[in-house]
Formats: C-alpha cells, structure tokens, sequence
C-alpha cells in the first residue's frame, strides 16, 4: 500500500525537494532538521554543471547529470511561479580555462574527454573570448564554453520550497533524529529529545551525517564521507562576469558564479575527512588569490561571506538511492552535485516511494 504519511531526515535541497515531491502528491511529510538548508545547501554555488563535473574516471555519471540539468527548467519554473520566490536559475553557460601553460593543457584534455563522450562544447580563441568575457585574465588566452552548463540559487530555491511546502502542510522539527527502527507496520522514529514518530514511510537525506544515524541496514547503505568544501562571497556592483568561469590556476581548481544580484560565488576547497563547517584562513587565501588570477577585477569586489559545507562523497562516487524493504529509503553520495540533483533524485524518489517504480530510476545505483 501506497504509504501516506512519511518523515524526511534532512532538510537540505535533496529533502526539501522530496517534500515537495511528496506533498504536491497528497502525502502527509513532517521533515526533521536542527536546521534546515543551513548545511552544504547553504553552501553551494549552486552550479548546473553536468558537463563540467563530468571528470577522467567519473565519465559513468555524465547520463545521470545531464538527466538532471534537463529536469530544472521545469523544475524551476514549477516552485517560482507556486512560491513567487526568484530562485535565480539563470542560462549563463560555463567557461573552462587555465592560466598556466600546462593549466591550459589540463582543460584541453578535460574538454577533448567531454567531445569524446558527445557532450556540448567548444573551444573559444582569445579574440572571442575577449568579446564575450572581456573581465578575465589576459593570461587566458583560451577557453572551452560548455553552453548548457547554467547555474540556480541555492538558498532561495529552499526558501521556495520550504515556503511551498509549509503552505501545503508540512511540519519542520528542528530537531535531529537519532534512531529508525523498522517496525511490522510502519517505522518508529526518535528524535535528540526522546520524541517519537510513528510513520509509514521514512526518507534519510542526511547527507553526509547519514554515518550516525542508528538503525539504518549498514549492509545495505554505503559509507558517505564528509569533504569540506570552503566558500567565497563578494559583491560586483559592475556585474562583470557573464558565465560561470570554472578555471585552473597552477594546478588547483576555483570557480566563479556570477549571479544576476551582482553576488559573486567563489569556491571551493576539497578537504577529505573534515567533519567541521570553520573556515580555514588558508582556504580563503588561496581561493581570493586564485580567483584573481582569473579575473583582475575581484580586487575591488566587497567581500561579504565565507562559509563552508559538507559534501556527502563515496568511495565509488555514484550518488545511490537505498531501499531497505518498503519502509526506509537513503538517499546519499550527491558529493559535488547536490543541487544539480535534488530535483531528479526527488522525482524518482518519489515514483519508487509511492508507485514502486520511476521510468528514471536506472540512471541511479538503487540498492535494495
Ligand atoms: N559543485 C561544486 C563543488 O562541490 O564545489
């Protein structure tokens, strides 16, 4: 039977997303979290890059991104017009570039794997690059725009849906659960201050706190390790980047979102095994001093905010959806993709919830 009243862990993009998914579909969802999207939802830049997350050695996720950035326009369409909330989903496209000789040569590489795979791309030479870039580097002397590659606000597409699902009759705990235990009809669910819930259905998108939530099947669902992520923000009154610009600088990787509000998103760190959201002082100056190097012009920007975020990574990198019989169901390992796939991981959630099946569910490792 088809379950009517589920609790979410976790109110990040992804959960938020199945709330959504859940609730437009008559579903009874309470969705608990201390904090909702105050975790990497926060933190992310909120880039669609389906193409140019498509790296040497993860080439078997390309169908699965490029799936999910062709969900988001209706998605995004779908809760600003129900939640009148600009979510700032903007068709940019993305720049690839390197500053370096050999930075140069690793981005040529990176856009001669996306043409083999069939991915859009296209190499731009310095003197178009000026016209449609004029802000970058003169040290760039080339680039490769992956046109459908755009980017969203991640903090106000959840402020959307939260807004949306509140008024459709969601309620948020803040609280954090601590315990599942499968019972023979129904899950019971406990919560940091002993509170019980009784359900029919539970959706774990915990991201990478999922490792210490007791009484999930650790046979079942895979491992997530935290990777810290450390984040920029500035203002451009000038608005003077056009794309999102994802570059190598010596070697190390800084991207920058230019959002359609002047904000200007600079990230991010990789940093294994950190299970705290500080800043270190030298992920903000090794990002301000790369990004730089990029576009001369961040100089003058005002600087208005590091966070950090982090991402729920696993070892073979495919995000899964884990069904442990018909009452529990894991969502994890979206790593550097989250926001890109919120929406198609909800979607497909939501069918297996609730109908057992999602013409898209093969796009996923699904765990049962
Ligand atoms: N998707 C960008 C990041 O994880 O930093």
């Amino acid at each position: 039977m088809s379950p009517r009243r589920v609790l979410i862990v976790g109110g990040g993009l992804v959960g938020l997303s199945c709330a959504y998914e859940l609730v437009t579909r008559g579903v009874t969802v309470t969705l608990v979290d201390p904090a909702p999207a105050l975790g990497a939802t926060r933190a992310a830049a909120g880039m669609l890059g389906a193409v140019s997350e498509t790296h040497f050695g993860e080439t078997d996720h390309a169908p699965l991104l490029l799936s999910a950035a062709a969900a988001w326009p209706a998605f995004a369409a779908a809760i600003v017009a129900a939640s009148g909330i600009d979510i700032a989903f903007h068709a940019s496209g993305t720049l690839l570039c390197g500053v370096t000789q050999s930075d140069r040569v690793e981005m040529d590489r990176l856009a001669a794997l996306h043409l083999n795979l069939g991915l859009e791309t296209r190499e731009v030479n310095r003197s178009e690059l000026r016209t449609i870039e004029p802000s970058l580097s003169a040290r760039i002397t080339r680039a490769h725009l992956v046109s459908s590659d755009h980017q969203v606000d991640g903090r106000a597409t959840a402020a959307a849906l939260q807004a949306i699902v509140r008024r459709l009759g969601a309620c948020f705990v803040p609280q954090s659960v601590i315990s599942i235990a499968p019972q023979p009809s129904g899950v019971t669910v406990t919560d940091n201050v002993g509170h019980t819930y009784e359900v029919d259905h539970v959706v774990v998108a915990a991201g990478s706190k999922v490792n210490s939530i007791e009484g999930l099947n650790r046979d079942l669902v895979p491992k997530v390790r935290p990777v810290k992520g450390e984040i920029l923000r500035l203002f451009d009154p000038q608005r003077s980047l056009r794309h999102v610009i994802r570059a190598m600088v010596a070697g190390r990787s800084v991207y920058l979102v230019p959002r359609p509000n002047g904000e200007v998103v600079l990230g991010a760190t990789s940093f294994e095994n950190s299970d705290d959201e500080t800043v270190r002082a030298v992920a903000v100056f090794e990002l301000l001093s790369d990004a730089r190097s990029v576009f001369p012009g961040l100089d003058e920007l005002s600087f208005m905010e590091a966070s950090a975020g982090l991402r729920p990574a696993r070892d073979s990198g495919n995000p899964f959806i884990a069904r442990d019989g018909d009452r529990i169901t894991v969502l994890g390992g979206h790593n550097r993709n989250g926001i890109l796939l919120s929406p198609i991981t909800a979607a497909v959630a939501a069918g297996l919830i609730l109908e057992g099946a999602h013409p898209q569910a093969d796009l996923f490792e699904v765990l049962t």
